[in-house]
């Protein structure tokens, strides 16, 4: 039983490219709480998408709070970037940092919230110390790169071992092949909130897909 309501952010990479502004407002309207931008390098996974530029171009156009998944090498180039496009949160990828716990002082420093993405590989003792500069772990449950892939059941363990770790103020947050069904099961285990992106994307009726998935997680 739980009473908490489950926070839904879609994701831009599954929105219409040629009107982004258009597919703000209507995700807005829709009841989303928040707005994931994912920033691909060509490098740390294989594809490109956008940088700060275009996050900045939009961030006037609505007061959703922005949250930048940087699946980027050497991220610590490019806080400074995102933090002055607008974001809210900066979520950087723990395989991707050398130095994860300076990087999170960083963006803690810029005046942003820091969170750390877990690769499906990648276990949580790597958070263990440096748990107080968190206010978000993601949790990928598909391996980062694309949208549309299938969740990946094993990650359902390592949400409840994060709750079970993790104090409340940290949100529990998760990533990839999220639909109805494959939420209920993360907000059994304990996961605060979800990024969506084809299956709300691929909706012609926003507002649906969005209750959709919240009525699912009011259990
Ligand atoms: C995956 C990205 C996700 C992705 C989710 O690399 O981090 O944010 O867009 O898309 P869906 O919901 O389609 O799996
Ligand atoms: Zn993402």
């Amino acid at each position: 039983m739980t009473t908490k309501k489950v926070k839904i952010y879609p994701s831009m990479l599954s929105a219409n490219p040629q009107k982004f502004a258009e597919e703000l407002a209507l995700i807005e309207k829709a009841g989303a709480d928040g707005i994931h931008w994912d920033i691909m390098d060509g490098n740390f996974v294989p594809a490109i998408t956008f940088g700060a530029s275009v996050v900045a171009a939009h961030r006037e156009l609505t007061s959703l709070p922005f949250e930048v998944h940087l699946m980027v090498e050497n991220p610590e180039r490019h806080l400074k970037n995102f933090a002055d496009a607008g974001a809210d949160t900066i979520i950087i990828h723990a395989e991707a940092c050398k130095h994860l716990h300076r990087n999170l002082e960083d963006i803690k420093k810029l005046g942003k919230k820091a969170g750390v993405a877990l690769n499906p590989a990648t276990g949580i003792d790597c958070i263990e110390f440096c748990a107080d500069l968190l206010s978000v772990v993601l949790v990928m449950t598909v391996n980062p790169g694309a949208s549309g892939q299938k969740f990946i059941d094993s990650q359902l363990a390592k949400i409840k071992k994060l709750r079970e770790t993790l104090p409340d103020s940290i949100e529990i947050c998760i990533d990839g092949g999220i639909n109805p069904e494959t939420l209920q099961k993360c907000v059994l285990k304990g996961t605060d909130s979800a990024v969506s992106g084809a299956y709300i994307f691929k909706n012609s009726n926003y507002r649906e897909a969005i209750d959709k998935l919240k009525s699912s997680a009011d259990l």
